[in-house]
């Protein structure tokens, strides 16, 4: 035996790619939904999302996503009894929510009280991975039915006014509006507002749904999946945009301001918030549904006499102006969430709850990937290059 020591020959150091953000980066299948950015398309299980937000309400769309396809009439007279009978807000979590200051953002709320309805009711798992996906879609149902409960209550409370609680006879877009406003919504409020939640329920591998999908794939609960999916959508770069680009428009103020404004934004390297998307480079395919709604919500605003047809047609012109700019110095295109914000402000909501409005809707399509996880699970684990300081020994005494 000799006593060389044998090592490895000197390789080139290897240079592993590094995808940052998992930009351009395939990590699984779906049959979800699909984003095809060529062609500037939305399918959710096949069906393009214009057409299923033009003749279904958002509990068909519902149904689609959470089971795979469109309800037969008796599915969803079924559908509709579970997810009515979830509306009511149990009594603790009332006392819950009041015991988180108003100053904690209505995300927060919201993230707090999926927690909690996790916990009073614990997922049964057969044995370790093994999950029964009906019950688990019937659990999501039950989450999507009592979502407006939770945002109307914390909205209202916010103002000192007493809930009102969920109406049987109402669709579920009428009577979230109800919840939140105590007054019947009319045709066109409806109408705006199932609009958004159909455009916002489901996305392909955004960063909540993969979060959600991370978490799942870990073999926990839905829950835990969906409490992480709301705190990836909190941020600006993701669902919080949507409030960010609503307060872009009242700072920018007025269409006149635009120009100014932008040079100073770009000058700054400031993002500018409802523009730009990850994987839609030349517009999201949702805009043209959602401006098509917002367009009906300010014709009606400025058909309106006195002080608040100018206002809202002041907030329409910077819209307008603000879009135009920022195509033609930035080459940028609106996102979904830029009509979106001006849609839920004319509708009367706070600018904070715009995106827990996003969750009441996308937790639809964060429960159909934790299904879709768990049939074909692999544990998500990416790998990372090491970029700290080489083996050292710890210094003696301290
Ligand atoms: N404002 C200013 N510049 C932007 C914006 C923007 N909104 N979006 C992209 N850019 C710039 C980038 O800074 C970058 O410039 P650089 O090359 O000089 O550094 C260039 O355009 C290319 O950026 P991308 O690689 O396309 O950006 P990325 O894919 O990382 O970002 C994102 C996508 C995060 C959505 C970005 O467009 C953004 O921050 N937008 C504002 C936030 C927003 O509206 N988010 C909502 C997304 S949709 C949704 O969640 C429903």
């Amino acid at each position: 035996m000799s006593d060389t020591i044998i090592t490895a020959p000197a390789d080139e150091p290897r240079v592993p790619e590094i995808h940052k953000g998992l930009a351009g980066v395939v990590v699984d299948r779906t049959a979800v939904s699909k984003v095809d950015a060529a062609s500037n398309s939305l399918l959710y299980r096949g069906y393009p999302v214009q057409q299923l937000a033009a003749g279904r309400d958002i509990e068909d769309v519902a149904y689609l996503l959470l089971f795979g396809e469109l309800p037969t009439p008796t599915q969803r007279a079924e559908f509709d009894e579970e997810v009515r009978a979830a509306r009511p807000l149990a009594p603790g979590l009332h006392h819950l929510i009041d015991l988180i200051p108003t100053s904690a953002h209505p995300m927060d709320v919201v993230r707090t009280a999926v927690g909690a309805l996790g916990a009073a009711m614990p997922e049964p798992q057969r044995s370790p991975g093994v999950f029964d996906a009906d019950e688990t879609r019937h659990r999501a149902a039950r989450l999507f039915g009592v979502l407006p409960a939770i945002i109307a209550y914390d909205q209202r409370r916010r103002r000192d006014l007493p809930p009102v609680p969920p109406r049987d006879d109402l669709g579920y877009s009428a009577d979230f509006l109800h919840q939140v406003f105590d007054r019947e919504p009319d045709e066109l409020e409806i109408d705006v507002f199932d609009t958004s939640m159909v455009l916002y329920a489901e996305h392909s591998f955004n960063a909540s749904t993969f979060t959600a999908r991370v978490i799942a794939s870990t073999l926990s609960d839905l829950h835990s999946s969906i409490v992480g999916a709301i705190g990836a959508l909190k941020g600006p770069l993701h669902g919080g945009a949507n409030e960010a680009a609503l307060e872009l428009l009242t700072t920018v103020g007025d269409a006149s301001n635009v120009d100014p404004w932008l040079d100073d934004a770009l000058a700054r390297r400031e993002k500018l918030m409802g523009f730009g998307h990850r994987v839609y480079k030349n517009g999201d395919s949702r805009v043209p549904t959602m401006e098509a709604a917002l367009g009906r919500l300010l014709d009606r605003a400025r058909a309106s006499s006195g002080s608040e047809a100018g206002r809202v047609g002041r907030l329409a012109d910077t819209y307008d102006a603000l879009q135009a700019a920022v195509l033609e110095r930035k080459n940028l295109k609106p996102n979904v969430d830029y009509p979106s914000g001006l849609a839920y402000h004319l509708l009367g909501f706070e600018t904070s709850v715009f995106t827990p409005l996003f969750v009441a809707s996308r937790v639809l399509g964060w429960s159909a990937h934790v299904i879709e996880q768990r049939e074909a699970n692999s544990l998500i684990r990416p790998l990372s290059e090491y970029e700290g300081p080489g083996l050292r020994d710890v210094p003696a005494g301290g």
